[in-house]
């Protein structure tokens, strides 16, 4: 089906294309990781019957996919899985894969297929829709196929947010955007000048004191 999708609209598929060639270069970080791509587990998606109706959402920060898929949920009840989401969630429960997901993540590559497949297949087992949205996923070619031989399934529908990259830039400056891999207090730094720069009494900053 994706590739129907994406022969059915040569803008769509060159504009994927060309986003998830951006990272090509990070596959060898797959081939470092194994030479081998596992195959589907048994039962899994398909296990409880009737196949789940698999949506890749794609499109670079700021392209309006995170508010459309709200929206989607809302109006389609949709499950909504975002996978940078559930690669932090791992680096917060401190997993056997939290260290490699952060480092890999401040490196700016990508996750090994392997693990952030496993996430989201995790997910959409333990959840009782079968209706999902997958935002920013396939980041790369690789992570694609990954997604279809260890899952077993392909998706039903791809969307691509394709957003000017000035437009894009434009929505994330407004948006405050912290980036949220780091330690508590590396983080801390980038939050502090968003609440420091706000002129109203209960922004006035508190000695620590107070609050601890
Ligand atoms: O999509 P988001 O910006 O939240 O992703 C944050 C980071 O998670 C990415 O920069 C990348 O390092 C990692 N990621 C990944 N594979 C994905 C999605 C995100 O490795 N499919
Ligand atoms: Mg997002």
């Amino acid at each position: 089906m994706w590739r129907r999708v994406a022969s059915l609209s040569p803008l769509i598929s060159s504009s994927i294309s060309s986003y998830l060639n951006q990272a090509a270069y990070k596959f060898k970080i797959w081939e470092s990781f194994t030479t081998d791509i596992p195959t589907q587990a048994k039962g899994g998606l398909f296990s409880k019957g009737k196949a789940p109706f698999i949506t890749f959402v794609l499109g670079g920060p700021g392209s309006g996919k995170g508010t459309q898929c709200a929206k989607i949920v809302n109006n389609f009840g949709f499950k909504h899985l975002s996978a940078g989401e559930l690669l932090r969630r791992e680096i917060a429960s401190n997993s056997e894969y939290g260290a490699m997901i952060l480092n890999t993540i401040k490196e700016g590559k990508i996750v090994p297929s392997e693990v952030t497949v496993k996430l989201i297949q995790k997910e959409m087992e333990s959840s009782d829709s079968r209706r999902f949205l997958i935002d920013g996923f396939p980041r790369t070619e690789e992570n694609r196929i990954a997604f279809e031989k260890i899952t077993g399934a392909e998706p039903d529908l791809v969307i691509f947010f394709d957003c000017p990259q000035e437009e894009m830039v434009k929505r994330v400056l407004n948006r405050n955007e912290i980036n949220a891999v780091g330690t508590v207090d590396e983080i801390f730094e980038q939050v502090r000048p968003v609440f420091a720069g706000i002129s109203c009494e209960l922004a006035v900053p508190i000695s620590p004191t107070s609050y601890d």
